[in-house]
């Protein structure tokens, strides 16, 4: 089995149905050659079925994004499968992305129908976008809550009908990590042509656990993951795609790899971040302002004697310039003592220590000591050359 793990981005799809963050064509475009520039496997353009618009940025995306391949999705009913073909003409390499519900839920309620119609209406939608284009996927909606059975006879017969790829997703974000990774492990095992294609993961994060999910569920055999920059998403958002690249990345020992540039991680989210309107929270992993940031007395003494006592990456390789040594009333004497060295005064042990109890009582009533304001206790206490 390869060790390559196909990065398939889908900010400008299932990121972008957040509301208030619609993008314009002409933006959708900057973000996807963010994305190639990122080196992402594949670019979900669009939902070309859905508005003109949305039409009309799948067709714009496929023409001035070259590597990455173009992905557009569709419901499984040929009206939508046509339109993403019609979107996809410019792409270098295109892919049509169909599916149906697959949870006894989603068939009952959504499609009021049964598991035996299910599989007809998957296998026909799949021999019609395979009329369309070479490369289809094949989503196997709500597969989080479907009977793991009938699951796998829908992919076997997927594949049967030529899907290349079949994505799996928790759509409610509802698995649990060991219970989404056994059902990837029980597709494996039980369908007879998974040869054939990817295996896909696409979670949802309504608990949380979107990124652990999509680990265990690559750590059985998934090679494509599905993922959102800063996790953006419907409801609690997708997988993010910086804590999975960089999940695989530091954990060498699982054996992965991805083609990401991570040094491009960072401008990414910031573009994205601002272009869609969707601050990032300050404590997110990897691209929150205080991934890198250190403020505890604790934290800064042993960060200082060595980065890797508290870091297990470094912010450089993620695209931040370095990582940060904040100043609060919970800071300690070796932090102000560097960070006063770096803005060019010295002290002796006594002044040093007369400095923090001052430097305490500025803390106290602030959320943080910033350089202005050491530079002003400083210049009250004497410097020794
Ligand atoms: O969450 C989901 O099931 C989806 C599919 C349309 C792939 O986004
Ligand atoms: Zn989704």
């Amino acid at each position: 089995m390869s060790n390559r793990v196909q990065i398939f981005d889908t900010t400008l799809r299932d990121g972008e149905q957040v509301p208030g963050s619609q993008l314009t064509t002409e933006e959708k475009v900057v973000v996807a050659k963010q994305l190639e520039k990122l080196g992402v496997d594949i670019i979900e353009a669009g939902f070309p079925v859905s508005s003109p618009g949305d039409f009309n940025s799948v067709v714009e995306i496929s023409k001035a994004v070259r590597e990455p391949i173009i992905c557009a999705l569709s419901r499984a009913v040929p009206g939508d499968i046509d339109a993403a073909a019609n979107a996809l003409q410019y792409a270098r390499r295109g892919r049509i992305h169909t599916g149906i519900g697959s949870s006894d839920i989603h068939i009952q309620h959504k499609f009021n129908t049964t598991r035996e119609k299910i599989l007809e209406r998957a296998i026909t939608a799949t021999k019609y976008a395979k009329t369309k284009v070479e490369d289809v996927e094949f989503y196997c909606e709500d597969a989080g809550r479907a009977d793991l059975v009938f699951l796998a006879q829908l992919v076997e017969a997927v594949i049967g009908a030529g899907a290349t790829v079949v994505n799996i997703p928790d759509t409610t974000g509802y698995c649990l990590p060991e219970e989404y990774g056994s059902k990837i492990k029980y597709i494996f095992e039980n369908v007879s042509n998974i040869h054939k294609a990817i295996i896909s993961i696409h979670c949802h994060n309504d608990l949380g656990l979107a990124t652990a999910n999509s680990i265990a569920g690559i750590s059985q055999g998934a090679r494509q993951v599905e993922v959102t920059i800063n996790g953006i998403g419907e409801r609690a958002g997708n997988t993010s795609l910086e804590e999975v690249v960089m999940a695989l990345t530091v954990h060498k020992e699982l054996g992965l790899e991805t083609g990401v540039n991570t040094q491009f991680i960072y401008p990414t989210s910031q573009l994205v971040s601002k272009m869609m309107r969707m601050p990032v929270q300050a404590n997110k992993a990897i691209v929150g302002r205080n991934a890198f940031a250190h403020s505890s007395g604790i934290h800064q003494d042993g960060f200082l004697k060595h980065q890797l006592t508290y870091e297990i990456m470094n912010p450089q390789d993620v695209g931040v310039d370095k990582s940060d040594i904040v100043l609060t009333a919970r800071s300690g004497r070796h932090a102000l003592k560097h960070r006063l060295e770096l803005l060019g005064f010295s002290f002796d042990k006594p002044a040093l220590d007369e400095l923090y109890t001052r430097f305490l009582e500025v803390a106290d009533l602030k959320k943080e000591v910033n350089d202005a304001d050491l530079v002003d206790l400083a210049r009250t206490a004497i410097p020794v050359e």
